[in-house]
């Protein structure tokens, strides 16, 4: 294929993703998520968002959801999010996005939507807040991604389970209304396999409900917050024999390694421990002061941003305007195909965003 039409092509590829904002960023959120962002701004057409309606699962208070929602734009465009190469916008700026999730509830079931085990984890978590928001969330995160009718959807591991619905309810709508609207999304990752992100205190996950606040590097965390976390980062007594298999948080300080560290270093401290000569202590130093290298040009660039309320309000506008024109036309292919509504009817004019 000539070049230039192999870019077209590229460039015809849709992407979806989106984060809760449930306070500031971590690193699991970075190289689970933003850095595949980052990477996908460059090649395909992108659409990256805020779930603020999926963050009100939790019933957060409005003064929080207030500021996080700010503060994760201000996140994105710190990590490198550029509005002139993706479309980044507020979930709740698209209206037409809860109207896809009317109609797909339609043909969600209730047996699968329980079986999903974030909806079983919300349970054990928030036992008194099992509301129909949180069983319905994967069929809004559906929405979400087919309302641009994406191809990829590049997600941390513990979004699998979502993005099987996600497949589920687009081949099902197809069949019942007799289309092809809907591709089935697929997870991405340049990494390959789509990752989970280990805390520090040894827990598989890096998130700030599974793991204690000391177990997660927020990105927001100054280089003395960082140094001390890391210090205090669980371990074990050291290897005894050579070769000896790694304990699970040893394994989780390596895993940050190699997401944050070049080559060499992760070698080197691989071969300290198969030879049991490895000190702790030196490698959680190097690890801290890698993470520190990543997050500082990304803390200068929040500042700025911090210091620019209005540049914010006017990406979010311009977002929202360009991710309401994607959504509108899959709309209205989707009232076409369930033919509701009368037949040739002309859409209500399109109100103004929200601003923030
Ligand atoms: P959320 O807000 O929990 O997390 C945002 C993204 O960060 C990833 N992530 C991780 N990846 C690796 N290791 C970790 N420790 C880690 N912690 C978080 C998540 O996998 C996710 O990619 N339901 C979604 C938000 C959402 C969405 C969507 C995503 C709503 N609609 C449509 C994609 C497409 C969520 O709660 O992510």
């Amino acid at each position: 294929m000539p070049q230039q039409q192999q870019k077209e092509t590229q460039q015809n590829i849709r992407v979806v993703s989106g984060i809760r904002p449930t306070g500031d960023l971590h690193l699991g959120n970075y190289f689970g998520a933003i850095q595949n962002f980052l990477y996908l701004q460059e090649k395909h057409t992108c659409f990256f968002f805020i779930a603020d309606w999926h963050a009100l699962t939790t019933h957060p208070r409005p003064a929080e959801l207030g500021y996080a929602t700010q503060r994760t734009l201000q996140l994105y465009l710190a990590c490198g999010l550029d509005p002139q190469k993706a479309t980044i916008y507020i979930q709740s700026h698209v209206p037409e996005i809860a109207e896809l999730y009317l109609y797909l509830n339609m043909i969600a079931y209730l047996g699968e939507l329980e079986r999903c085990p974030t909806f079983k984890e919300k349970v054990r978590l928030q036992p008194d807040n099992v509301n129909a928001g949180l069983l319905t969330y994967p069929v809004l995160m559906a929405a979400d991604i087919l309302i641009h009718r994406a191809q990829y959807v590049p997600v941390g591991k513990d979004q699998l389970p979502h993005l099987e619905l996600a497949r589920d309810y687009a081949r099902r709508f197809n069949h019942l209304y007799e289309t092809d609207l809907f591709p089935e999304p697929q997870p991405y990752t340049f990494q390959g396999e789509p990752i989970k992100v280990p805390g520090l205190d040894g827990s598989p996950k890096m998130s700030k409900t599974g793991s204690s606040e000391k177990g997660v590097i927020f990105l927001t965390d100054p280089p003395e917050v960082i140094r001390q976390k890391v210090k205090r980062a669980v371990t074990d007594s050291g290897p005894q024999y050579p070769g000896q298999p790694m304990s699970e948080p040893v394994q989780n300080l390596f895993t940050l390694l190699e997401l944050v560290s070049s080559p060499e270093t992760v070698n080197y401290f691989r071969e300290q421990y198969q030879s049991c000569k490895i000190r702790y202590a030196e490698l959680k130093h190097q690890l801290a002061e890698d993470i520190i290298r990543l997050l500082t040009p990304i803390q200068e660039r929040l500042k700025e941003l911090e210091a620019n309320p209005k540049q914010l309000q006017a990406i979010a506008y311009e977002g929202a305007t360009r991710a309401r024109t994607s959504a509108r036309e899959t709309l209205q292919r989707v009232r076409e195909a369930i033919q509701i509504g009368l037949k040739g009817e002309t859409p209500p004019p399109v109100p103004e965003p929200l601003t923030l």
